[in-house]
């Protein structure tokens, strides 16, 4: 998908041992200067044929690799091996050299940074930290500046941002609806889990003397986790945090975890499960508790909410970058 996105890339089929005039026509309606060409094609015996001095030609001012063919019966009649060939293709090194692997010097952790630290708000420890962009010796607001359009590009070349899916499920709900959201987002999954797990009986609200009830009527409630920290924490941009109603809020077990974390810089998006309770205020409270990042309008489902249902919700969220950029930017901070 990059490298299509980057590059051009020219495939077609031999015909009398020529490009298909389509493909002069195509390649004449564009400019492809400073674009690099992979050309790929079918056919039954001629391979390249001169083609791909054809498209040279054709295409001035464009660099033209020696591409790739493949026979045209064995693509139809043979897919395995077709496969086999292609990807081992884009494997080869001259493929990759095209795909710009370079980290990006900056991440929105380093924006995030700068910016506490010109507002003179506590940091993690800068040392070494090359946050100088424009070369006078200070950090100020131009490096800021500078920094956040670099940030820009790397959010605008690579769409992959990444999505962690962190839940408590009692009794298997949640955790169902977790699995459809993990699904459909590509993400990570990170299970809240109790040093103490409810058994069935913990969870007997009806049960006047069970621990769930007990806890319900204990204002210092806390549920002790077994830890809130999660692997690779500052790499994600979207946190899902599911959970299920108890007595109409959000289960108390993840309170920890919305507490201890920051999601500073990162979209929020509550999602819960019950039997009969609507969200209500779960969503809007957790985002009070938490007093970071980007919350977004939460989504109730319940035991009988299919995959689809959930994947559709997930799509029409509004999980856009320049979310990440909001909180701070209520700061009146000139990031723009
Ligand atoms: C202690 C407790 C309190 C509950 N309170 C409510 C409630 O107020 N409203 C509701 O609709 N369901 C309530 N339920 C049902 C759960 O919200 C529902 O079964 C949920 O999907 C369970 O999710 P889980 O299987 O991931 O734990 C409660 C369940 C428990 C154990």
């Amino acid at each position: 998908m990059t490298i299509m996105t980057l590059y051009s890339s020219a495939g077609y089929p031999i015909w009398h041992s020529d490009l298909p005039m389509a493909m002069y026509t195509f390649m004449e309606s564009y400019d492809f200067s400073d674009k690099t060409i992979i050309p790929f094609n079918t056919h039954e015996g001629s391979g390249q044929s001169g083609t791909v001095n054809s498209i040279r030609q054709t295409c001035s001012g464009a660099e033209v690799m020696d591409g790739f063919s493949v026979r045209g019966t064995t693509a139809q009649n043979d897919t395995e091996t077709s496969k086999n060939t292609v990807k081992n293709w884009l494997e080869t090194n001259d493929f990759k050299s095209l795909v710009n692997t370079e980290k990006p010097l900056y991440t929105t952790e380093d924006l995030h940074n700068l910016q506490d630290f010109l507002l003179a708000k506590e940091t993690p420890d800068l040392k070494g930290k090359k946050y100088d962009l424009d070369g006078d010796g200070v950090w100020s607001v131009f490096d800021l500046c500078l920094m956040r359009r670099e940030v820009l590009k790397t959010v605008d070349t690579d769409n992959s941002s990444k999505t962690l899916v962190a839940y408590y499920s009692a009794s298997g709900t949640t955790e169902k609806i977790a699995t459809y959201v993990a699904g459909s987002m590509n993400a990570d999954t990170f299970i809240i889990t109790p040093v103490q797990p409810y058994s069935d009986s913990d969870l007997d609200w009806t049960d006047q003397g069970s621990r769930v009830v007990t806890e319900h009527n204990d204002e210092n409630r806390h549920t002790e986790l077994v830890t809130v920290d999660v692997p690779d924490w500052d790499s994600y941009d979207n946190v899902f945090i599911g959970y299920p109603i108890w007595w109409h809020e959000a289960s108390w077990v993840i309170n920890d975890f919305v507490k201890e974390n920051d999601f500073t810089g990162k979209n929020v998006i509550p999602f819960c499960t019950s039997i009969s309770s609507p969200l209500g205020e779960s969503d809007t409270l957790l985002a009070e508790m938490s007093g970071t990042g980007n919350w977004l309008d939460g989504m109730r489902f319940t035991s009988r909410s299919t995959q689809d249902e959930v994947k559709s919700w997930v799509t029409g969220l509004d999980l856009s970058n320049s979310n990440i950029f909001s909180i701070r930017a209520e700061n009146n901070y000139p990031l723009d």
